[in-house]
């Protein structure tokens, strides 16, 4: 059996596995897209695809902080077709679970079927823009927020005065090009960074080149 170990920085629930980042299926036997499983020690494992997931590809680049928990209860902006909740979903085991804010139909659609497997997501057809439009979410231990929009800060600020715990998590894929094309990727991380600080602290932040091409990805801590 090849040597597995629990992530540098002890990320929970995340192992390495041939040089591959994996997750725990939490339904054995049953992919969501087309990532290898393997028996392992630990369970069955899940590949957790860098240039299919950008969680993924930040802690290939060297993420020193993944406040993902067991049991965590996490509102996620953009959840789209379930490739990075399936993972997050895998991490926060059957006692947590996951608010999954699609905008489009045609994605939510392809997410019901992930969600009929895994009962730790609920996926809701709304706009991130508008958390008035889910008002009876609980509160949650952790925002995500990957929406691609000019005013992405804005949004997950918006949601995380609405839902986040006092001591929660935050975190955000910045595209770069979405926010401003005319700005180098850094000014528009740095000006990010700015808006985000009124809110919270910045624990941890790595650029995601080569997997995604100009995208920055922030880790936060609300500020008390
Ligand atoms: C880059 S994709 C997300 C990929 C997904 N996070 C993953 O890793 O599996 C962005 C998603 O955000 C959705 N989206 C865009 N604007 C939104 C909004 N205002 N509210 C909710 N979802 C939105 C898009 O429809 C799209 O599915």
């Amino acid at each position: 059996m090849a040597k597995i170990e629990e992530r540098v920085g002890n990320f929970e629930g995340v192992f390495w596995f041939k040089k591959k980042i994996c997750t725990k299926n939490l339904i054995p036997g049953k992919k969501v897209y087309d990532e290898f499983l393997y028996n392992s020690k630990y369970g069955e494992l899940r590949t957790w695809d860098p240039r299919r997931s950008k969680p993924a590809a930040a802690i290939h680049k060297g993420l020193h902080h993944f406040p993902l928990k067991k049991d965590m209860k996490i509102l996620y902006l953009g959840i789209a077709s379930g490739t990075t909740s399936s993972h997050f979903s895998d991490i926060i085991g059957k006692k947590g679970l996951i608010y999954g804010i699609e905008i489009s139909d045609r994605v939510l659609r392809e997410i019901l079927t992930v969600a009929k497997k895994r009962e730790n997501i609920v996926p809701l057809l709304a706009d991130g823009r508008k958390p008035e439009t889910y008002p009876w979410i609980e509160k949650v231990d952790l925002v995500y927020a990957d929406i691609a929009v000019k005013d992405q800060s804005e949004v997950l600020i918006r949601n995380c005065k609405k839902f986040l715990k006092p001591d929660g998590f935050a975190m955000i894929a910045i595209k770069s090009r979405s926010i401003d094309v005319t700005k180098k990727p850094g000014e528009v991380y740095k000006q990010e960074k700015k808006k985000l600080t009124e809110y919270f602290h910045i624990t941890d932040f790595v650029e995601l080149n080569p997997y995604e091409k100009d995208h920055g990805f922030i880790v936060l801590k609300r500020k008390s």
